[in-house]
């Protein structure tokens, strides 16, 4: 790829993650600028084009015709992830694609297909190997100063999509399987499958896991086709034994979102939101606490345009995305066979 002193996006899908995050940190680059919007819901386009500039496109489909545009951020619903990421690539375009990367293996694997025969590259926006404690945490265990990771738990627990999707109701998409696929599995957990795998540098062996829709209803009064809570057991390639949780019923508390990861000579804690705190406390009693504050940006949006602009390769790659699929597609099948499925 030839280098680029300003990388034009195009932002397909133009809901709530782009209004908190994609939108505002493209526009505070300086090496990269928003080229336009589409939405199929075009009003929702048309009001960030109005905030931020740029164009309001008539389908994605010309926004990947335009030669100006140097990449897309794909920010609609899990199902058409994978339809529009492969539909970009071919269009030659670098794609920025939400989590989870798709609903299927099958569509994984059609993502890398179209990856490989592309001139751009796919990142998938794992936006919590950015965050400032977890970076810390990975160069710490790397180190090898905690002695061997032995075991940890993990909570991805809020009080549910509906509470903060651009539609603020039981009707959103995100408690459908047919645009969300896994639910909290996928929604929440590929999250935490990728972030403890880059932190504690191994892949995931074995899984299981309970599954169940305990609270959510649809419009209809009905309880959704999803899962809305998850508890997961995991085994890593070096035998680290871990738990996860993953909540869409986290009501009245705060967000829980971080990890306790147990080592040889003390005790590692993180947590990515509200704050994004990181505490290493040794057996012989000494806490280290290396930040307690909000991470400034995701980090997300201006590492896929600095990638693009020097010419480089994704920041985070198409092969880990698939990894962390795979392993949230083992969780759902284990809560559903009652099995412990190994990778
Ligand atoms: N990385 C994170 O921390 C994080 C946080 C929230 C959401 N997300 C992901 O971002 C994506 C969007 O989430 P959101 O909360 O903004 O959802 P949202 O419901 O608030 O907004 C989705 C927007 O996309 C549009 N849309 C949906 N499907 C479309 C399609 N096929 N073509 C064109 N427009 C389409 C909708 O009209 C809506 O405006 C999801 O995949 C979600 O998992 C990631």
């Amino acid at each position: 790829m030839e280098k680029k002193e300003k990388v034009r996006i195009g932002i397909i899908g133009c809901g709530q993650i782009v209004r908190l995050r994609h939108a505002p940190e493209m526009a505070a680059l300086s090496d990269g600028e928003i080229a336009g919007f589409y939405d199929f819901v075009p009003e929702h386009a048309r009001e960030l084009a109005e905030k931020y500039g740029g164009k309001v496109y008539d389908s994605y489909e010309d926004m990947l015709k335009d030669e100006t545009v140097d990449g897309v951020i794909i920010c609609t619903s899990n199902n058409s992830h994978a339809p529009i990421s492969v539909e970009a690539l071919k269009h030659d375009k670098c794609v920025l694609c939400e989590k989870p990367m798709c609903v299927s293996l099958e569509e994984a694997e059609e993502i890398l297909k179209a990856e490989k025969e592309s001139k751009g590259f796919y990142m998938a926006a794992h936006n919590q190997r950015f965050s400032l404690g977890h970076r810390k945490a990975r160069e710490i265990i790397e180190s090898g100063i905690m002695g061997k990771v032995l075991s940890f738990k993990c909570t991805l627990a809020h009080p549910g999509p509906e509470r903060y999707s651009i539609n603020r109701s039981s009707s959103t998409w995100y408690l459908k399987k047919s645009a969300s696929g896994l639910g909290c599995i996928s929604d929440l957990g590929i999250h935490k499958c990728d972030v403890l795998s880059y932190m504690l540098g191994e892949r995931f062996v074995s899984v299981g896991a309970f599954a169940g829709t305990r609270d959510k209803k649809d419009e209809n009064g009905n309880y959704v086709d999803i899962k809305d809570n998850a508890v997961c057991i995991l085994k890593t390639e070096s035998g680290i034994l871990g738990s996860l949780l993953l909540s869409y019923t986290n009501y009245g508390g705060r967000m829980e979102n971080g990890e306790v990861i147990y080592c040889e000579k003390g005790v590692i804690r993180a947590q990515y939101y509200p704050d994004c705190v990181l505490e290493v406390k040794f057996d012989e009693g000494e806490t280290i606490r290396y930040m307690n504050k909000e991470n400034p940006t995701s980090g997300v949006p201006e590492a896929f345009v600095k990638a693009i602009a020097a010419g480089g390769e994704s920041p985070v790659k198409s092969e880990a995305a698939q990894e962390a699929m795979k392993v949230v597609c083992a969780i759902a099948e284990s809560a559903d066979t009652g099995k412990i499925i190994e990778l």
